[in-house]
């Protein structure tokens, strides 16, 4: 068996991908380049990528051998499932070892950008700190205000619960109902406008798909409140970047705090990056070493079923 790996893997779950057979493994600077990967491809029988690979059907059609894809990550939007499901390639992911974690992430987030905490660092860096002042980065209140999430899944749900221990009321806007979400949290099911136009803080957490991509645009903003916090933990392009930039620096809205963007990496000199009101940081949602360390043992565990053609333990939904 031939098992192509496009990133090192923490742990010791790399000690494991090892006893699979033999391993491709891509151990350059940044991400694998497409041409390295498409000259691995051509006799594996297993992929182990991460969400900076496109696993299209180009891809797979220089892999008439390949049995399965596991990526390193609960998102799929980088994998076209269809050729996926047409060429009986399997595909798993890791769903639930991330949720709190990256749950935690988008509540920093909120928590940076309402109150402000980037401009706070800034300015005791500064050395601009000289007394204490009653004016000084007045931020908005997080607790016992209105969180509205946009796709209350797995990671939307753990911020819910996250905001209702704030004494947050919660409504959320997803395709379908969530019972139980309404039944243990009281979260209120919502059109997407009344939800932007009713929440004080508004938390993106759904995939990303061509129904949701630019969820989030110039109108999405314009209806917000302009007290109001916008959080993306989901994927950059829920969110329309240049209508986000106009937004934040008209006031349109209050802040937004970012762990994705698009694009992604963003440039050093990226208008985002010049707003006093705009938090972003590097797409750390799941980053801990415990998450990370869960991940790539899950990754290697649907990579290892698929490729005995077993059934995976976490196989992707392709609808
Ligand atoms: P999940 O439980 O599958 O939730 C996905 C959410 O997206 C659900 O609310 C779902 O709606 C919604 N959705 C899916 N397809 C849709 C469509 N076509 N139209 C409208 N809504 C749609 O997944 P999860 O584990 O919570 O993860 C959610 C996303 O977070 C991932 O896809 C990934 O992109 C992102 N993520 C980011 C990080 C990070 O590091 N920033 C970490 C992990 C995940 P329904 O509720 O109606 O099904
Ligand atoms: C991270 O963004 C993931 O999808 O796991």
């Amino acid at each position: 068996m031939k098992v192509v790996l496009t990133h090192a893997l923490p742990d010791d779950a790399a000690l494991r991908v090892d006893r699979l057979g033999d391993v491709c493994s891509w151990t350059g600077a940044g991400p694998m380049p497409r041409g390295a990967l498409v000259e691995a491809m051509a006799d594996a029988d297993g992929l182990l990528c991460t969400l900076v690979d496109t696993i299209d059907g180009d891809l797979l059609d220089l892999a008439p051998g390949l049995k399965v894809v596991s990526t390193f990550s609960v998102g799929l939007d980088h994998i076209d499932l269809a050729a996926c499901a047409a060429r009986s390639v399997a595909v798993g992911h890791t769903p639930d070892v991330l949720t709190e974690t990256t749950a935690d992430t988008a509540f920093a987030l909120l928590l940076a950008a309402a109150r402000r905490l980037r401009e706070g660092i800034d300015y005791v860096r500064d050395g601009r700190w000289q007394e204490w002042d009653p004016d000084l980065l007045l931020g908005r209140d997080v607790h016992s205000t209105r969180l509205g999430i946009v796709g209350m899944g797995r990671i939307g749900t753990a911020i819910a619960r996250r905001g209702v221990a704030f004494g947050m009321t919660v409504g959320y806007w997803s395709r379908t109902a969530k019972p139980e979400a309404e039944a243990s949290l009281g979260a209120q099911r919502l059109a997407l406008d009344e939800l932007l136009e009713t929440s004080d803080h508004v938390v993106v957490a759904c995939a990303l798909t061509d129904d949701t991509r630019h969820i989030i645009d110039a109108r999405a903003l314009d209806s917000m409140k302009s007290s109001a916090t916008l959080v993306n933990i989901g994927r950059g392009p829920l969110v329309d970047t240049d209508a986000l930039v106009r937004a934040l620096g008209s006031g349109s809205i209050f802040a937004a705090g970012l762990d994705v963007t698009e694009p992604e990496p963003l440039p050093a000199d990226h208008p985002l990056l010049s707003l006093s009101n705009c938090t972003v940081i590097p797409h750390l949602g799941s980053s801990t070493v415990e998450t990370r360390s869960a991940m790539a043992h899950l990754a290697v565990d649907n990579l290892a079923a698929g490729l005995l053609g077993e059934p995976l333990p976490r196989p992707a939904d392709v609808g």
